[in-house]
């Protein structure tokens, strides 16, 4: 082996690395309530870098060339349908890719088995966005149903009325990701199997949770002083009608980040996402997934962590977990100015404002000065501005609790001092009045300076004020914006 340079070359590169990191949120500790998750258990991560390190060169592409990754993959999904039920899956770098596999296979299967030749999706409102991305990519119609503005749980009857006959697949949360409610599975998996059509579960962030929480007999609803039922809703692969499920293990599984899993109630469904070429002189071509070549490393930490921590361990961290949920549900819902804008059935929070003195977004850059990252979350549709909290383990201490409370009724106190961020609405009407589909140069330019947004895309240090542009702001202007303020950043 030729040398790459000494130890002290190494060194400082990995110290320019390190230096990299300092701009970034933590990923440890808790404080940071979207994007990571931290189990908090000592040596889980050296376990997970040592198991990725040692299959980082493995080529997934090849599952006969490197056999360990099919037994690795066997394992994964044989832990996962065990807990959700299912008889079969793949394993996935992420939530997105199982999503749009999800809607791919059913796509296909459209096409093959029913004959349908202008697919359409059926989604919540509250559905992730990941779907709309597959819709686009794979050529469906989206028929987006409006959901419940008390619960922002889609009713079953909205859904039914909008299936048709070239419906591919119907999709329902658990939860979704905005508000973390449960919509109603069973009601809406019976109605799509009477119809003849295929239904998946978005149990990315909640699957393994809500699994583990129910191995534990708590419950998503039972929150102190709330009276409803007990028990997890029936959310998985066992609900009648409900022919596919993704799960992701880099959320609750707490493995490193690129995995997930497309669970299936029958094999014969998962080989309609699966991608075979032969035709070309090069190697005979089965990919399972939407990647080609694919390091092994992700697949080897997941499974390393979820062996080590095993069905007791994660039923232990949900519960912990779950009674975090509900005592930060109970500390937000006594600070003066917040509500919840929906009761917690998993591990998520949406937090908004009573009045419109205060201004959530104000709130998220006060106690983000605190060391805390709290998500804020734009008005859409009946759902108003919030904060989203995804509570991981980390968090779960009975002290962090009890700080993150008092650093957000000290970042309300502060929020409520400097007022609300007001957009002038001439400006947002001469926005609106703007065609995103014609949008020149300098119409963008003059768009994005009126966000607050550098000619080097970078964001002003205070997000409340180009969050309230944003939201005043058409969603198509938003979606025609947003990546000019990535491709500046972008710019070499
Ligand atoms: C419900 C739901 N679906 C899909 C996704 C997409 O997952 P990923 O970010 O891993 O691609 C997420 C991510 O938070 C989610 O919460």
């Amino acid at each position: 082996m030729t040398t790459t340079g000494d130890d002290a070359e190494a060194e400082a590169l990995l110290a320019r690395l390190t230096a990299l990191r300092a701009g970034d949120l933590p990923v440890h500790g808790g404080r940071t309530m979207a994007y990571v998750y931290d189990a908090g258990l000592t040596g889980l991560e050296e376990l997970a870098d040592a198991a990725s390190a040692a299959f980082a060169g493995v080529n997934g592409l090849d599952m006969t060339a490197f056999p360990s990754v099919v037994e690795l993959e066997n394992d994964l999904v044989r832990r996962a349908t065990a807990l959700l039920g299912g008889a079969a899956g793949t394993f996935t770098s992420g939530g997105t890719e199982s999503c749009l596999l999800a809607v791919l296979t059913a796509r296909q299967h459209a096409r093959r088995v029913r004959g349908i030749t202008a697919p359409e999706l059926v989604l919540p409102e509250t559905a992730h966005a990941a779907f709309h991305k597959a819709a686009e990519l794979f050529g469906l119609t989206v028929r987006s149903v409006p959901v419940d503005p008390e619960t922002f749980r889609v009713r079953p009857a909205d859904m039914a009325a909008a299936l048709t006959d070239a419906t591919a697949l119907v999709v329902v949360s658990a939860p979704s990701y905005a508000h973390g409610v449960i919509d109603p599975v069973a009601e809406v998996a019976a109605e799509a199997a009477r119809r003849g059509v295929l239904c998946h579960v978005d149990a990315c962030i909640g699957g393994w949770y809500l699994g583990h929480l129910r191995r534990a007999g708590l419950g998503g609803r039972d929150a102190p002083g709330i009276p409803d039922t007990p028990q997890v809703p029936d959310f998985d692969l066992s609900v009648p009608g409900v022919t596919s499920l993704s799960v992701d293990l880099h959320k609750y599984a707490y493995t490193p980040k690129g995995a997930s899993l497309l669970l299936f109630a029958d094999p014969g469904l998962r080989r309609h996402g699966w991608f075979a070429h032969a035709s070309w002189p090069g190697y005979p071509v089965v990919n399972s997934t939407l990647q080609g070549t694919k390091s092994a490393g992700p697949l080897a930490a997941a499974w390393a962590v979820t062996e080590r921590v095993g069905a007791e361990g994660y039923t232990a961290l949900s519960t912990r977990v779950h009674r975090a949920v509900h005592a930060l549900a109970d500390g937000v819902a006594r600070i003066d100015g917040l509500r919840l804008l929906a009761r917690p059935e998993a591990s998520l929070l949406a937090v908004a404002a009573t009045d419109p003195a205060l201004d959530v977004f104000v709130v998220a850059d006060e106690i983000r000065a605190s060391g805390w990252y709290l998500q804020p979350q734009p008005a859409f549709g009946s759902s108003p501005a919030n904060l989203h909290l995804t509570v991981t383990a980390a968090v779960a201490g009975e002290e962090t609790v009890r700080l993150l409370l008092a650093d957000l009724e000290k970042a309300v106190a502060r929020a409520r001092e400097s007022g609300p961020v007001r957009v002038d609405p001439g400006i947002v009407a001469a926005a609106a009045a703007l065609d995103p589909d014609t949008l020149g140069p300098q119409e963008v330019e003059a768009a994005l300076a009126l966000a607050g947004v550098g000619p080097d895309g970078r964001l002003p240090e205070r997000a409340a004020p180009v969050l309230a542009v944003l939201q005043a702001l058409p969603a198509r202007l938003s979606e025609r914006l947003l990546p000019e303020v990535v491709g500046r950043l972008y710019r070499i």
